[in-house]
């Protein structure tokens, strides 16, 4: 489904990313874990077309996406929810959810289908659809964000530490809809902080240290790796 290969990213002299390859499988749900600064995000902004590659490919069932426009990777299939969090504050819940549609501006019935979908998922949002998106908790502003990214109609989701800073019982409530989208045959990359959460949900698992993998294999293997803190914490 997605193919990275020997990808690196760099700031200046700064080399965040430094050759990592991986796969996603079609339906597969794959936890990206690391301590801060071991160059997670800088990989999803790469995917994601937000960041320049400084070297290496991705391919996205078989498309080269490489130097790719944030706009035609979402044309081509797959959607970002940043770690960033970005909502238009004084826009409402549904306008914020038609802009994560406008791929398919031309297909309003389409997307009235998939907003219906998306309100079942999402009860909360659906109940302040009027509501000025500024003023939602931080975590119907994270539901919001992930909803709005699935109004695209990705067939990848990449996700940057959807649980960051949130109560545990919201936390929980996140995993869950990760698990639902996961059933739903959505690929889905995950990049969490939140170790034991993500590997419950994953299907393979990899951790990155100063910009290289370090480890990768299924969620078992990696929850039984011996040095995993060492990898995790160790920045
Ligand atoms: N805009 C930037 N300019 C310079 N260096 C940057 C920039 N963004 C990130 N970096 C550096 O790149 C490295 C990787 O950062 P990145 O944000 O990808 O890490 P991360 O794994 O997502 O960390 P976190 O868990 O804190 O979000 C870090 O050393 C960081 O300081
Ligand atoms: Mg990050």
């Amino acid at each position: 489904m997605l193919d990275v290969t020997d990808l690196s990213v760099s700031y200046g002299a700064i080399r965040a990313v430094r050759s990592i390859s991986f796969t996603l499988r079609k339906g597969e749900l794959v936890s990206l874990l690391g301590a801060n600064g071991a160059g997670k995000s800088s990989t999803i902004k790469c995917i994601a077309g937000a960041l320049k590659a400084s070297g290496g490919t991705i391919t996205l069932e078989g498309k080269d996406i490489t130097a790719a426009s944030p706009e035609q990777v979402v044309r081509a299939g797959l959607a970002t929810v940043p770690e960033t969090r970005d909502v238009f504050p004084d826009l409402t819940v549904a306008e914020n959810l038609m802009l994560g549609a406008f791929i398919h501006r031309r297909d309003q019935a389409g997307n009235r289908d998939n907003l219906e979908k998306l309100n079942t998922l999402f009860p909360r949002l659906a109940e302040r659809s009027k509501q000025a998106a500024g003023t939602l908790s931080g975590g119907e502003q994270q539901m919001l964000v992930i909803a709005r990214a699935l109004m695209a109609r990705p067939r990848v989701l990449l996700l940057d530490e959807p649980s960051l800073g949130l109560a545990p019982a919201i936390v929980e409530r996140i995993f869950e809809m990760i698990e639902t989208l996961k059933k739903s045959g959505l690929t889905i990359l995950l990049v969490e902080q939140n170790v034991n959460q993500a590997l419950a949900v994953a299907d393979r698992a990899f951790v990155m240290r100063l910009g290289a993998i370090v480890a990768s294999g299924t969620a078992e293997e990696i929850r039984s790796t011996s040095d995993l803190s060492a990898h995790y914490l160790g920045g």
